[in-house]
């Protein structure tokens, strides 16, 4: 058997970040890619040039040339725009959907059986976009940014709390936006539910950072948005599925019916092993939780709706 192959679609902060965590973890050979001439391929070099420091020796190369991504296991879809301060992750819409429809149109043509995991914004918006263009079934069409917006809150529960980051889990569900739903009481410390630990508001507190985690970078960054721990939960992703860890991981996923949701990405806990989403995991709702599941997925129903306005004018 050779080694895995991940194509990486983006080489900016993203993807290169991501690209470093995979080629240094030995997961597998990378490619990466981009539009710019050379950025793709100085980046390979540069990375490719750790290797005997970091002493992995899995191959990494940057192309503008879609051919050398062909019979990748994954490919990592980083490219498009990132939000500037003042814009909101739906300002990206059209500008990242042709961005999209583009490049999986180029890798899936090349790599019919990969996996597809979709990091850029609108997140759970470009989803869609890539499952058109791809035409692959829904095990095979994943998005991140639960495991991003559940490692926000487990770093904020942990700050708050003293304790290690290492000892909480959390759970996000819903769209990769200011609608998104942590759930405080499948969130625990060691197993403890944090409404036992914390009081309310300091709990509510905590969810609004949450929701508003990656605007916070954003306007720190003031350039650019935040890439290491979006690079470092896609690694987590790309990992499980390789590796058919079956972990359960709180990822953009096409329901059809779970949640009472059908034909629309949203962000739910899944069973990733090396099928790709084999398995959404269905929880009962409070109705509180429920309502606010509801609010999040109709923001994304919306934005697929955008989207299509956009395809029958274009
Ligand atoms: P970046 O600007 O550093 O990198 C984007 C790269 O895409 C650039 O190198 C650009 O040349 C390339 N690109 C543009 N059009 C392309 C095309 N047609 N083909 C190939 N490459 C192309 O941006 P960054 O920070 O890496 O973010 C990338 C995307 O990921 C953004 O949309 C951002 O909003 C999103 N994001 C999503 C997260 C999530 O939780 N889902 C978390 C963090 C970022
Ligand atoms: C984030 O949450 C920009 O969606 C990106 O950081």
């Amino acid at each position: 058997m050779g080694r895995n192959k991940v194509t990486v679609i983006g080489a900016g902060n993203v993807g290169a970040t991501t690209a470093q965590r995979l080629a240094e973890a030995g997961l597998a050979d990378v490619v990466l890619v981009d539009i710019v001439d050379g950025l793709p391929q100085g980046k390979g070099l540069d990375l490719a040039e750790a290797a005997p420091v970091v002493r992995h020796d899995g191959a990494v190369r940057g192309t503008n040339d879609y051919a050398e991504t062909a019979g990748s296991d994954i490919v990592v879809v980083t490219s498009g725009l990132a939000r500037q301060p003042g814009m909101s992750r739906d300002d990206l819409l059209a500008k990242n959907a042709g961005i999209v429809r583009s490049v999986v149109e180029q890798a899936a043509a090349h790599s019919p059986d990969a996996i597809l995991i979709i990091v850029t914004n609108p997140l759970d918006a470009m989803c869609h976009v890539a499952m058109q263009a791809s035409g692959f079934p829904r095990e095979r069409v994943i998005g991140m940014a639960g495991v991003l917006d559940s490692a926000r809150f487990r770093t904020f529960i942990a700050e708050e709390l003293g304790v290690s980051v290492v000892d909480t889990s959390a759970f996000v569900l819903g769209g990769h936006g200011d609608t998104m739903v942590p759930l405080p009481r499948y969130s625990t410390v060691a197993g403890i539910p944090i409404t036992d630990l914390l009081p309310a508001d300091r709990i509510q507190a905590l969810v609004e950072r949450t929701a508003n985690g990656g605007a916070e970078i954003v306007a720190l960054l003031k350039s650019g948005s935040a890439y290491y721990a979006p690079a470092a939960s896609t690694f987590e992703m790309v990992d499980a599925i390789l590796r058919d860890r079956k972990r359960v991981l709180p990822c953009a996923a096409y329901l059809q019916g779970e949640y009472g949701v059908d034909g629309l990405f949203v962000g739910v806990p899944v069973v990733l092993g090396e099928r790709g989403m084999e398995r959404v995991l269905e929880i009962t709702l409070r109705d509180d939780e429920r309502a606010a599941f509801e609010r999040s997925a109709g923001a994304v129903r919306e934005l697929v709706a955008k989207l299509d306005e956009l395809a029958a004018v274009s």
